[in-house]
């Protein structure tokens, strides 16, 4: 292991905060809900096509909801595999840099923490409105009409989409061993990997928004 890599491993841990799910009213930038979003440029409507598109069913939205209890206790542990893969992997890091091409702790942990709330937005499975908005200025913060605002960052301010994209896959491979770590059975898992997978998906397609012509998307 490289110093450089030791160094970055040991920052990352250090991320690491309790347990316990924090409230939502300390989650510095988790803005779900809030009044001030803008309305998502897709419809509900939309979402029950895009869902039909990835055979997304009302059964995958269960199998979501199940997972939240097995996965809810293991959150830390889940972000240490997410960050530990991207802080593994210079070209993805480099967009956590601050503008002298660090790793910005600070950006690192603040983002952790909506990351680790996400997964139980995700579990929750309630595609209303309101979620909707929020994939869109998800959307938004990957892209350079909101990137680094949040949290004052000062690094590059834009990911590209392709990469984006490109993390369904690790994403949702990484989670099958902890959903295997519940009570289910290896079918049960499976379908609550392949919700997982489904609707991550989803929501990456959700977020390419921001970065296509418009009309294209
Ligand atoms: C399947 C793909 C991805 C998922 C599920 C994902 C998930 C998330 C989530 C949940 C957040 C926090 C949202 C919030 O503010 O509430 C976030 C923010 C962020 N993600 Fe991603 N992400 C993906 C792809 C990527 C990629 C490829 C990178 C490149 C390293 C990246 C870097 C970041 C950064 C820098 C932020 C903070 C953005 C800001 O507000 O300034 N993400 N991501």
């Amino acid at each position: 292991m490289s110093i450089r890599i030791l160094a970055l491993a040991l920052l990352l841990w250090a991320q690491t905060g309790s347990a316990a799910e924090p409230s939502l009213g300390e989650i510095p930038g988790y803005a779900f809900g809030s009044k001030a979003l803008k309305t998502a440029p897709y419809t509900l409507q939309d979402l029950e096509l895009l869902k039909k598109t990835v055979l997304f069913t009302e059964e995958d939205a269960k199998w979501l909801r199940k997972s939240k209890a097995i996965l809810e206790p293991q959150a830390e542990q889940i972000l240490d595999t997410w960050y530990g893969f991207v802080g593994a992997t210079p070209h993805l890091l480099y967009y956590f840099n601050d503008k002298s091409g660090t790793p910005d702790s600070q950006y690192l942990g603040r983002v952790r923490l909506r990351f680790i709330q996400w997964i139980y937005d995700t579990a929750g499975a309630n595609y209303d409105q309101q979620w909707l908005d929020y994939q869109y200025e998800i959307a938004r913060r990957h892209h350079r009409v909101g990137k680094n605002r949040t949290d004052g960052a000062t690094g590059p301010n834009q990911i590209p989409v392709r990469y984006v994209l490109g993390l369904v896959y690790p994403v949702t491979a990484t989670l099958k061993p902890f959903l295997a770590k519940g009570e289910h059975t290896a079918e049960e898992v499976d379908a609550m990997h392949q919700a997982w997978t489904k609707t991550v998906l989803m929501q990456a397609i959700l977020w390419s928004h921001p970065y296509t012509r418009k009309g294209d998307f």
